[in-house]
Order: structure tokens, then sequence, then C-alpha cells
């Protein structure tokens, strides 16, 4: 089983082995650097050692180079001559290698579907999804706050839909309940489900939603599962791709236990394109961010955020990244510059060189780095030649992608979308059975007003009177609109009902009651 994770080498002629340790993983990382400079090649050869070490890896693959860890390298590739070189020079007997990978991906093309369920997701994550203002938050809030009150289980965005249209149908008698229910935010918030449907995000919801287990086992032979999520298709919803990755994070922190310090993380998650994440964020949820990332670290989460430039993440996330790689930076404009004088500041200098003027020089898979040592402090800064790959560099082909997705442990768990009853399908019976009731209600009245209109006919002959249509006109007027204070009556009544109860039961232990639970355990809770 692999240990610690050879890095490159740095020092003198990059003879010094440069080490991340797997006991401080967990105190997270960067890596940054100008497009081409080697970053995707960093990630690959991280992964690669956490999963020889029996750590579980999760990666958004964002152009599609990343499913090369599933294959061994190979003397035939073009770089096998330089990468024999590069190895040489930093010391590592380079074995070419595979890796156990996992394929995901949201839309079910690519790999296995991953799917959360409406209620796991919570009306924050939504809100944020949304791109909802505050007084649509609020609204979307209530929503969930009924739909856990009456038991009905939001698992799809189907059944979001439908709560929406029964909320703006009762805004009134809900107003009276929790404060101001607008029919124009809940209008706002199905437009915004309506750009969201548009952009692929149904595949996201429904069940089977993902076991976290199923990311955090280990093969047979003791290494970490590699997660690889295809983001291709996923960066062209960038808030989309933004929010599931917060959500998963979320998720792990709330279901994995308090470990403290462990000699190895229990899971690595690398933030690709992490700038997506922070862009146009609002304060609230950067801040939320860096308490994810605090608390993570008692659960054996290492978070890695990988990024063009590390001035795209907020200091005090940046703040928190105790292992970097920092690949080379341009320097054209004065934005430039001062960016990459920022990105040097972070570093412990190292009197063999400038750390600005090596961020600017370093070449193609070199980089400035700086790892925690074994106090959990920051090593001096070095020029670090990055170690080459085992497994394939660059993307592996469509048909064997479809063999290990095929041979996967996976296959055949989540292919398949269930449809269980919940809240599209419990409404739906409500407004059916509503419709009923006004249907026997009706009749039920008109069958009352033939028998007074036989009584009045009857009285009349006695009279020796003559009918009016005006009357019968009168009475049919009378029967609508009962009937309309039927439907009226029969929805009221319906909320509530035997049905709800019985759900409420089947659904003790499970989503139901965790509707509105808030994501983080209370961190996302919007208070
Ligand atoms: N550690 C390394 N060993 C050998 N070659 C490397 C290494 N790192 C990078 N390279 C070479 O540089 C190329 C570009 O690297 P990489 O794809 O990692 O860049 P990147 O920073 O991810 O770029 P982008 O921002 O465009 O995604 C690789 O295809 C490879 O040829
Ligand atoms: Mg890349």
């Amino acid at each position: 089983m692999g240990g610690d994770i050879f890095i490159g080498g740095g020092g003198e002629n990059y003879a010094e082995p440069q080490t991340l340790l797997l006991s401080h993983s967990n105190r997270h990382g960067l890596i940054a650097g100008a497009t081409g400079t080697g970053k995707t090649v960093t990630l690959q050869i991280m992964a690669e050692g956490f999963s020889a070490a029996g750590v579980p890896v999760f990666m958004a693959d964002v152009k599609g180079d990343l499913s090369g860890l599933a294959v061994a390298g190979s003397p035939e590739f073009k770089l096998h001559e330089p990468f024999m070189t590069r190895a040489r020079t930093i010391g590592l007997d380079l074995v070419y290698q595979a890796f156990p990978v996992t394929f995901w991906d949201l839309f079910g093309q690519q790999g296995h579907p991953i799917r959360t369920t409406v209620s796991e997701m919570g009306p924050l994550l939504l809100s944020r999804l949304l791109d909802l203002s505050d007084v649509q938050e609020g609204v979307l809030n209530v929503a969930f706050r009924v739909a856990d009150e009456e038991g009905l289980p939001l698992l799809d965005l189907q059944d979001l839909q439908a709560l929406l249209v029964w909320v703006g149908q009762n805004a009134d008698s809900l107003s009276l309940r929790y404060g101001n229910v607008a029919t124009a935010s809940v209008g706002a918030i199905q437009r915004q489900l309506l750009v969201l449907e548009n952009q692929g995000g149904t595949a996201l919801f429904g069940e089977p939603a993902l076991s976290l287990q199923d990311l955090m086992a280990l093969e047979p032979d003791g290494r970490g599962r590699v997660n690889i999520l295809a983001a291709d298709q996923l960066m062209a919803s960038p808030r989309l791709y933004a929010t599931f990755l917060l959500w998963l994070l979320s998720e792990l922190f709330e279901e994995l236990p308090e470990v403290g310090n462990p000699d190895k993380p229990k899971l690595v998650f690398f933030f690709d394109e992490a700038h997506l994440l922070f862009n146009d964020a609002p304060k609230a949820l950067v801040a939320k961010v860096e308490q994810v990332a605090r608390l993570i670290r008692s659960k054996g989460v290492g978070v890695f955020f990988v990024t063009q430039n590390p001035a795209d993440v907020p200091e005090t996330v940046l703040g928190q990244l105790g292992n970097r790689v920092q690949h080379a930076l341009r320097a054209f404009t004065a934005k430039d510059r001062k960016d990459l004088r920022q990105a040097a500041e972070t570093y412990r200098d190292n009197p063999r060189f400038d750390t600005a003027d090596a961020i600017r020089e370093v070449g193609t898979g070199e980089a400035v780095t700086s790892m925690l040592d074994r106090k959990g402090v920051p090593q001096m800064v070095e020029r670090t030649l990055i170690r080459p790959p085992s497994s394939q560099l660059g993307p592996i082909s469509p048909q064997a992608r479809a063999a290990i997705m095929a041979a996967s442990l996976m296959a055949g768990k989540y292919d398949t979308r269930l449809d269980r009853d919940s809240a599209f399908e419990m409404l739906a019976r409500r407004a059916e059975a509503a419709a009923r009731e006004v249907e026997a209600a009706e009749a039920r009245a008109g069958q009352e007003e033939q028998a007074r209109e036989r009584e009045f006919q009857n009285a009349r002959r006695w009279d020796g009177g003559q009918s009016s249509g005006g009357s019968s006109g009168g009475s049919s007027g009378r029967t609508s609109g009962r009937s309309t204070g039927g439907r009226n009556r029969s929805a009221a009544e319906g909320f509530g009902d035997a049905i709800a109860s019985v759900v409420v039961k089947e659904l003790k232990g499970t989503t139901g009651r965790r509707i509105v639970r808030g994501i983080l355990g209370g961190l996302f809770k919007s208070r």
C-alpha cells in the first residue's frame, strides 16, 4: 500500500523529494496555474497517490482528460522518453499502472447517473441554484415547510413544480399562517425552475439517490476508488456544477463521523474550475464555503481547489489551503503582476530564489510548491519538477469507457430511475379526490333540484298555474354556486387528510422528515 505521496523533485537539480503527507491531506490544498501549465497532470498524480494509499477521491473532469487514470501509461506513448528522463531527474522509478476508476455523470451518459432528491438539496442550495431573490427564497422556504408538515415527499423537479402550483393556489391561506406568500414570487420560482429544466437539471433530481458509501468504497485490493464526474457538459451550466459540488460536500459533512486527525483522509475531493463557485457568490455563501472547509477537516475530508488564478479564491478560503502547487502564472497586464505578487506573498521564502520570479518562470509540469510538514507548518517554498503520471495522459476512448462502466460494481444500481409515490402523485390524487367530491356534490345538488322541481310542478298542477323559465334559471345558478363552494371546501379539507397521515407513517425515518432539515446539519440552515 502506498504511503505519503511523492509529488516531484525540488531543491538543487530537482533531487530533493517533495511529498504530500497523508496525515495532513485533510488540511486541504490548492492547485493553480495558467492554462496548459500542468494543473490536470498534478491532479492526476495526486489522485494516483491517494488511490494507491487506500484513499478514495472524487473529482470533476472538466475536459475529459482525467479518464486516462483508468488505463496504464504505455512505452508506445509519444511522451514516453520525456517522461522517463523526467523520472530519472527526480529519482523516480516510473512504473505504468491503471487505477480503479468509477465514472459518474449527472446526465447518465458518460458515467453512472448521480441523483439527489429535492428535499436533500434543501431550500438554501436550491435558491442558489435557481438564483432566487431573498423574497423568493422565503417563499421557497414556506413551500418546503408545508411539504414537510403535510408529509409530501419532494423527490424530483415534478414534485417541486406540483407543490408550487398548490402553494400558488393556496397563497392566501398560507400567507395567513406563514407571512406573505406572493403569487408573483411563486411565478418567478416556477420560471426559474423551467430554466433549470432546460439546462438538464431534471436529471439531477430523483431516485435512487446517491449513497455516499459508493464514493467512499475501497477496491478489494485495498486501493481507493477514483470517482470521476463527467463535467464537460455540466460546465455549460456553471451554477448547476458549483451547487452540485457544494451539495456533495455538505452531504459528506453531514453523514461522516468526526475523526479528529486521522492518519490518512477518508476522502479527497478535487474542486476543479473552483472560480465558478465563487464568481458572483453572495457573501453569505462564501462564508458558508469557508465554514465547510474549516469543519469538514475533522471529518477526514480533504478539499483541493483547482483554479487558474489563486486570486479567484476568497482570502478566507485560501488561508485554509495548507498544501500548494502553484504552476506558472502569466504577467502580461498590471493586474496579472499584482495577482502574481499577491500569490507569491502567501509562501515562506526560499533564500535560493525569488518566489514571484519563480512563479513566472517555471516550465510546463514544473511548479512552486509548499506542503505542510509533520508539525503542520508550511514548508519553505520549492521549485519542483512534478512527476509524470503512471496512468495514461489524456482521455480514453468511448469504447474503453463503456467497457469500464459495464464492468463496474455500480453498474445497474443507479442506471434506472425509480418513480416512487411523491408530492406530484399525491397532490394529483388530492386534486382528483376533490374533483370527484365536487362531481358528487353537483350530482346530489342536481337530484335535490329535480326533486324540488317535481314538487314545484306537482304543487302547480294542484294550483293549476303556469311554470316559468325564470325560476329554473335561478335554481341552476344556485347549483353552480354551490359547486364552487364545494371545490374550495374540499381542497381545504383535503389538506392534511387521511392520505397525508398514511404517507407520514410510511416516511418515518426516510426523506420525509428531512425535508427542511438544514444542509450541513444546521450550518446551511438559513437563519
Ligand atoms: N508532471 C508532468 N510530467 C510530464 N508532463 C507534464 C506534466 N505536467 C504537464 N505536462 C505536460 O503539459 C501538458 C499540459 O498539462 P495539463 O493538461 O496538466 O495543463 P492544465 O494546466 O491542466 O491546462 P488547462 O488549464 O488547459 O486545463 C500535458 O499534456 C503534458 O504534456
Ligand atoms: Mg487542465
